[in-house]
């Protein structure tokens, strides 16, 4: 048991020390028209499960009218998952690849969902892992190329192109208008997108059903429709999701008095028919996406996004701050280890159970055909960030959110690694981390929803954890945004409206096979650190990974899910990657257990999330 303890310990301080930066259905529709639809209907819940994908915010980190491209994407996000019939983690379609691509938008300064299911037919679309939301367009440095449709990023040699991107596409796409239509389209098919006018009253909902009267509006923005219902005074609703956050109105969705065309919300709206791509694994070069070949150098398809992200005085002042971001970790790493490694031993809660009594294959991917697995991220972009030890902790939390609830009826939580990352909840992108610190940081100060601090891989260096490191938005334009409008600068601090922190009860590390398992099946995913080889990170494609190494060397952090056993009796890991969806199985691998799996049973940490807090 101590001996043990010891090389936990010892696994962790060797992550510290090596920075973690790796050398480098139609099933459930119904086809024919219902002459007599539901009262009340959301995909929110059919028959207790919810097909909605995740509330995000179009506004953070930059200003930039794209509920458009929100609208769209997460419509077909939905529309993915009731023909995935809710199986394995969401797919998240990249809102970016439109305000960079879609040449029939007007990018950040507006565009219709209409164009947006045009682009996606004509060319299809990749993963918000491939090309996360900036909120930058054409104009602003992200024009459309190889790399802002798929990427990976590393330090010194910048972006580069992949060439395995899954793709996602549409078969058809059409306008509806009229509640009637409307429902049949919802009901049968998934939801739908909306153009409304945006009017003060729309801007500052915050729950109830919204009957706004007749304002004067000039600009328009865009909604997901995912349902409809009908309150106790038989007052009749739309139920959409809109892109400005989950603190905004009840939850990030919106009720709306509906056979009205309030808001002028019945007049024009849109869907697409989604092509089942993920079936057979369709991925695609992106360097069939038209590229603009300024990009392009010798044959290579290294981009220059980082100098494009970060201006040169902006560069400058985070070299320099590298130094001092080394100073704090490292003066934080000595103040809180032994207090770390005090309070979770106190917790004394480690749980052994006996592994004859456990499966021999077991994953949360699939617990009595239900997943409890949330979606699969991506460290490396928009810019290299050696975050991993965050990522293996949030993801983990995630799901065990899930589990936790138990209830399908709600979107899942997605955490914000960019919180942890600019209040140095245990590490940062250049310095690496420890995973168990974070868990103690989460502990004591908690972390927001994505849709608060989205990910911009990026470090913050002064010490202070405020609101401006917590959560930011801008507001919703009142006027459109010409095509001079300045909105290159980040958005402030968002103050209006109050934002759920989630919080950890306890925590503690564990390390080999029994505990890990015991600890898995008990509760949920764990993180673990491994020695990722280059062989691991650029060869593995598939299969049972194992590489014999003399003394592995922690300096990456990844998520354990479950375990397996093939007919031949050998033993495996099922683990999660921060790496993209296009790396592995999915974002997936397996690991051998037992031995020659780059010492992954060294260390492993876990934490209990509060829902209560
Ligand atoms: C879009 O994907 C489909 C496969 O679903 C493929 O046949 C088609 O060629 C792709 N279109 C483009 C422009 O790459
Ligand atoms: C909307 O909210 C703003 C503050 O955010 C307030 O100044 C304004 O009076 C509100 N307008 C209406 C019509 O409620
Ligand atoms: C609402 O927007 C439409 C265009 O989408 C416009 O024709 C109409 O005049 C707007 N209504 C108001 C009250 O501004
Ligand atoms: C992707 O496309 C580029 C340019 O057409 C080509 O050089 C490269 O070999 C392709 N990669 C694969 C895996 O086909
Ligand atoms: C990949 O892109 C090429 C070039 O546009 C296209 O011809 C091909 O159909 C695409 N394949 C798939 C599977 O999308
Ligand atoms: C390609 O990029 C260069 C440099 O950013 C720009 O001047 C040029 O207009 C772009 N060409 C196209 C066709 O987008
Ligand atoms: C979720 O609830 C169902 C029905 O009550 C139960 O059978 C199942 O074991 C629960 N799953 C988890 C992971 O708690
Ligand atoms: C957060 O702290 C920074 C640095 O001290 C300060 O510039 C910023 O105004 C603060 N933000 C808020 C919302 O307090
Ligand atoms: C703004 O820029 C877009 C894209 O470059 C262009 O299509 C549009 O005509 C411009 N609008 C105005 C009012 O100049
Ligand atoms: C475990 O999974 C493998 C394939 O992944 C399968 O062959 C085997 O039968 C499963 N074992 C059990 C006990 O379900």
């Amino acid at each position: 048991m101590k001996s043990r303890f010891k090389l936990a310990i010892f696994a962790i301080i060797i992550a510290l020390s090596n920075n973690c930066i790796t050398s480098k259905t139609d099933h459930f529709t119904k086809d024919l028209p219902q002459p007599e639809l539901p009262l009340q209907f959301s995909w929110a819940n059919v028959n207790g499960i919810n097909y909605l994908s995740y509330v995000r915010n179009q506004l953070a980190p930059r200003l930039c009218d794209s509920g458009w491209a929100f609208s769209v994407t997460s419509s077909l996000n939905d529309r993915i998952k009731i023909k995935r019939q809710n199986a394995g983690p969401d797919f998240i379609l990249s809102p970016q690849v439109l305000i960079s691509c879609n040449d029939d938008s007007n990018g950040c300064r507006g565009g219709s969902p209409q164009t947006a299911y045009e682009y996606i037919l004509r060319n299809n679309i990749t993963d918000e892992t491939c090309s996360p939301y900036t909120g930058r367009d054409f104009r602003d440095g992200y024009q459309c190329s190889s790399l802002t449709v798929c990427m990976e990023c590393w330090p010194k040699v910048g972006c580069k192109a992949r060439d395995d991107a899954y793709i996602y596409s549409i078969e058809s796409w059409d306008q509806v208008k009229g509640e009637e239509q409307m429902k049949q389209e919802i009901f049968n098919h998934g939801p739908i997108s909306c153009v409304i006018n945006s009017t003060v009253e729309f801007r500052n909902y915050t729950s109830g059903i919204l009957n706004p009267p007749d304002s004067p509006t000039q600009i328009t923005h865009s909604l997901s429709i995912v349902g409809w219902g009908e309150d106790e005074k038989q007052t009749k609703y739309w139920i959409a999701r809109n892109s400005l956050g989950i603190f905004w109105g009840e939850n990030g969705f919106i009720r709306i008095v509906r056979g009205k065309n309030a808001l002028n919300i019945e007049s024009d709206c849109s869907y697409g028919r989604i092509k089942d791509t993920w079936s057979q694994q369709i991925r695609n070069n992106t360097s069939f996406i038209k590229t603009n070949s300024s990009f392009i150098s010798n044959g290579q398809y290294e981009h220059k996004v980082y100098e494009i992200i970060n201006s040169k005085s902006e560069k400058d002042i985070i070299q320099q701050a590298k130094d001092e971001l080394k100073q704090i970790f490292q003066d934080s790493y000595q103040k809180y280890q032994p207090l770390v490694e005090s309070i979770s031993s106190s917790f004394s809660d480690n749980i052994e159970l006996d592994e004859s009594t456990l499966p021999s294959n077991f994953t949360w991917g699939n617990v009595n055909g239900v997943n409890y697995l949330t979606q699969i991220k991506n460290q490396h972009n928009p810019q290299y960030c050696g975050g991993c030890w965050s990522f293996a902790v949030t993801s983990s939390l995630q799901d065990r959110i899930k589990i936790l609830r138990n209830r399908t009826d709600i979107p899942d939580v997605i955490l914000s690694n960019q919180m942890v990352i600019n209040c140095h909840l245990g590490g940062s992108c250049s310095t690496g981390g420890v995973s168990l610190i974070t868990y103690y940081f989460l502990s004591q100060i908690g972390v927001v929803e994505d849709s608060c601090m989205p990910y911009q891989a990026k470090d913050q260096w002064l010490p202070v954890c405020n609101a401006s490191q917590q959560c930011i938005s801008c507001e919703l334009p009142s006027a459109p945004i010409s095509n001079t409008t300045d909105i290159s600068s980040i958005c402030p601090a968002q103050t209006k409206y109050p934002y759920k922190k989630w919080k950890v009860s306890k925590f503690g590390h564990i390390a080999g096979v029994k505990q890990m398992k015991s600890e898995i099946f008990s509760r949920g995913p764990i993180s673990c650190t491994i020695d990722a080889t280059d062989n691991l990170e650029n060869n593995y494609q598939g299969g049972i990974y194992s590489e014999k190494l003399k003394v592995p060397i922690p300096n990456h952090y990844v998520s354990v899910v479950g375990w397996g056993q093939t007919l031949e009796g050998e033993d495996y890991w099922i683990v999660r990657n921060s790496w993209g969806t296009y790396w592995g199985e999915q974002g997936f691998f397996k690991l051998k257990m037992h031995e020659d799996n780059l010492g992954l049973e060294y260390g492993c940490s876990w934490g209990v999330i509060d829902l209560q807090q």
